[in-house]
């Protein structure tokens, strides 16, 4: 892989390691797709070291290949694109799974033990507010939600059993961006004084931005989750997820994978491996340059308040974006998601954003009415009303997400379309 590191990454990001010690191929130019849900094994010896071997890299390194016994234990295609998620997100070890959510249940379930506490940013995707509001307390695990920006309300929130401090960034829907480094500046102190096994682990969900525009451990993280079901898959063909962890949580991760379930299918692997992963930089290059058109547009109607977009200089948080959120090439890269609230006081932004969104899904052509994003087409949804309507209203409200807001995610769609229809449905709301 020495050779192979001296590549950009979005050649990298296309071609892999080019052959792979998970298996013997050496004549395909595109992997091939395997399918076998249990292997073929030649004696007991061989047995045995597939299931011993299969969480352990110290066993696996004294094996020429891996020893595959059961899909839901390991798989050559998913190990394949663990390695170059693992190479993207500039981290130890990839365990991938089968969409955004496990990644993030089977990463908080493997730091944490009843009595333990995750503090996390009070603006999360729903489903994840979700996990730690609803469900992780029913197992002894508290999370306490705050503004991770203030960073004495993140001292004060830390307690001796707190061991995940959690974090979007940038945040859905809203796109608040988290200073990451001031965040590890905190925990670096609170670990200080701390033994291993009762550290603080910052995990950052890098969906919305992916590999290409942000990589949180460069900035201080030490655990990324992500869906790959968004822009890394990019076509909305499959759902997958991915946490890379420092490689002494390989063990755990893979064990709690294994007992909990949450496997990615070898085809949607392969799929995201082949097409998804090799056409994220290209794919986000257009998308940005879209979205960054559509977010100025946005901002000179009448009809529409706020703008939420890391590459707008009115956006409250582009200091620490334009730090942060940067391609692999050292370019800003401001992503493709945009968050908006219509004009006028709460309840006229209210009615302005029913009309607004019913009008796109009624009469739009090139922009669909939907939730997921990161997808070449641009989808549009009400957060409020659909991805976070688990969070009570009075949470919305804390969390930043305003009654009348709407959440685009940019397409590969010709700029002058999306301009066109969101043109069209905002004249509406006059
Ligand atoms: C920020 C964020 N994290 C995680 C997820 C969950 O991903 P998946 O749907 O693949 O489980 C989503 C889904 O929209 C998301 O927006």
């Amino acid at each position: 892989m020495d050779k192979e590191k001296t590549y950009k990454m979005e050649t990298r990001m296309m071609h892999g390691e080019s052959r792979s010690d998970k298996w013997d191929y050496v004549h395909h130019v595109i992997p091939p797709l395997t399918k076998s849900t249990t292997f073929k094994l030649d004696s007991t010896v061989r047995g045995h070291e597939g299931f011993v071997s299969f969480n352990s890299e110290e066993v696996a390194q004294g094996l020429k290949h891996p020893v595959y016994v059961y899909d839901r234990l390991g798989e050559p295609t998913i190990d394949m694109l663990e390695d170059m998620m693992r190479d993207a997100e500039g981290g130890e070890a990839g365990v991938a799974f089968g969409c955004g959510m496990a990644s993030i249940s089977t990463t908080l379930l493997a730091l944490t033990r009843a009595g333990n506490k995750v503090v996390a940013h009070r603006t999360l995707y729903g489903c994840t507010f979700s996990l730690g509001s609803k469900w992780l307390p029913r197992y002894g695990i508290d999370t306490q939600f705050i503004d991770l920006n203030d960073l004495d309300q993140l001292k004060a929130a830390i307690t001796d059993e707190t061991r995940v401090v959690y974090a979007e960034t940038p945040a859905n829907p809203t796109l608040e961006i988290i200073d990451l480094k001031a965040v590890r500046n905190v925990l670096d102190q609170v670990n200080a004084n701390r033994k291993e096994e009762d550290r603080v682990w910052l995990v950052v969900d890098n969906t919305f931005a992916t590999p290409w525009v942000q990589r949180p451990l460069e900035h201080g993280a030490d655990i990324v989750v992500e869906s790959l079901t968004k822009n890394v898959g990019g076509f909305g063909v499959d759902m997958g997820g991915m946490a890379v962890v420092p490689a002494k949580l390989i063990p755990d991760m893979k064990l709690l994978r294994k007992d909990l379930g949450g496997v990615l299918a070898p085809t949607s692997a392969w799929n995201i491996m082949v097409f998804g992963l090799g056409t994220l930089a290209l794919r986000a290059r257009r998308q940005q340059e879209t979205a960054l058109k559509v977010a100025k547009f946005l901002e000179s109607h009448p009809m529409v308040g706020r703008v939420h977009y890391p590459g707008l200089e009115s956006f409250p948080y582009h200091e620490v974006a334009r730090r942060q959120m940067r391609d692999p090439e050292g370019k800003f890269a401001p992503g493709i998601m945009i968050y908006f609230e219509l004009a006028g006081d709460l309840q006229t932004a209210r009615k302005r954003s029913q009309t607004f969104v019913d009008k796109i899904a009624a009469d739009a052509y090139s922009i669909t009415m939907a939730v997921s994003l990161g997808m070449t087409k641009t989808l549009l949804e009400a957060p409020g009303l659909m991805t976070h309507s688990a969070l009570p209203p009075e949470e919305q409200s804390k969390a930043g997400i305003h009654p009348g807001g709407v959440r685009l995610s940019i397409g590969i769609e010709h700029p002058d379309d999306l301009l066109r229809d969101l043109k069209m449905a905002l004249d509406a709301c006059m």
